[in-house]
């Protein structure tokens, strides 16, 4: 597939990504390590951030500013697609249609990230899992293309999870990673767990909202992967239109 905007517009310059929903950049950090030159966009202020960052609404945001991109990643808010919804009575955006409409509108390469439960509202997604990349973590996230992507062999769930909060053990390595009030050492291990060091509590201080932050990544790796293929995909593109 080729695209209507010549990228990049600079044959020798780092492809242009924008992370839309970035929260700190679990996302960001790995199309980063792929080559990506990364901008976040949130709602809120993301001081963790590790790269150029915006607070805007994230669909207002690539209306006005997608086209000084090469290719958006979008990580709506999962809590709509969450079967808990039917039991606390609580009611939350569902940004996943309104999302793809706007990139298609911006027509660059894209990834759309959400929880297995949004399987329903996303087309064709591929499944990533922490084991995939080594990680102790299951974290099933899908991502939809308008791009081939394909994941990689999805190895058998032989390690037990600890539970959430817990540290793990030799009999229980892999970590569940969900929100509470955790201690710092948890943190510190989820950090270590996703791939996500820049969050982690240095000795003595504090690192405001990072257990939020762990809480609600992807792990670095898994856009990685993804980010390794989008990059060869753009440099096809880029030649296909030469
Ligand atoms: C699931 S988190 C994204 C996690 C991120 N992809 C990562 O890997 O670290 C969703 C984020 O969307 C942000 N958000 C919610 N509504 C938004 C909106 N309308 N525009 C921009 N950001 C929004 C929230 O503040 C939150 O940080």
């Amino acid at each position: 597939m080729t695209y209507p905007i010549p990228i990049p517009r600079e044959r020798d310059r780092r492809p242009r990504l924008l992370d839309l929903f970035s929260c700190a950049g679990g996302a960001g950090m790995g199309y980063h390590q792929a080559g990506f030159d990364v901008t976040g966009v949130d709602i809120h202020p993301q001081p963790n951030y590790p790269f150029t960052h915006h607070v805007a609404d994230a669909i207002a945001y690539l209306h006005a500013h997608g086209r000084e991109y090469d290719a958006v990643h979008a990580s709506p808010p999962c809590q709509h697609y969450s079967p808990l919804n039917a039991y606390n009575h609580k009611t939350y955006p569902d940004l996943i249609a309104p999302v793809r409409d706007a990139l298609n509108a911006i027509g660059l390469p894209y990834v759309i990230e959400n929880v297995e439960t949004a399987a329903p509202e996303l087309r064709q997604p591929a499944l990533l899992c922490g084991p995939m990349f080594g990680l102790r973590v299951y974290r099933h996230r899908l991502f939809e293309t308008n791009w081939s992507l394909t994941a990689p062999a999805h190895p058998g769930h032989t390690a037990t999870c600890v539970r959430n909060g817990y540290l793990p053990t030799p009999d229980r390595p892999f970590m569940t990673i969900t929100g509470g009030r955790h201690s710092r050492a948890w943190q510190n291990t989820a950090c270590d767990a996703m791939g996500m060091p820049w969050i982690k509590v240095p000795p003595g201080g504090d690192i405001p909202r990072g257990i939020r932050e762990v809480c609600e990544a992807i792990p670095p790796a898994y856009t990685h992967w993804i980010g390794t293929h989008l990059h060869a995909h753009i440099a096809t593109s880029v030649e296909a239109a030469a």
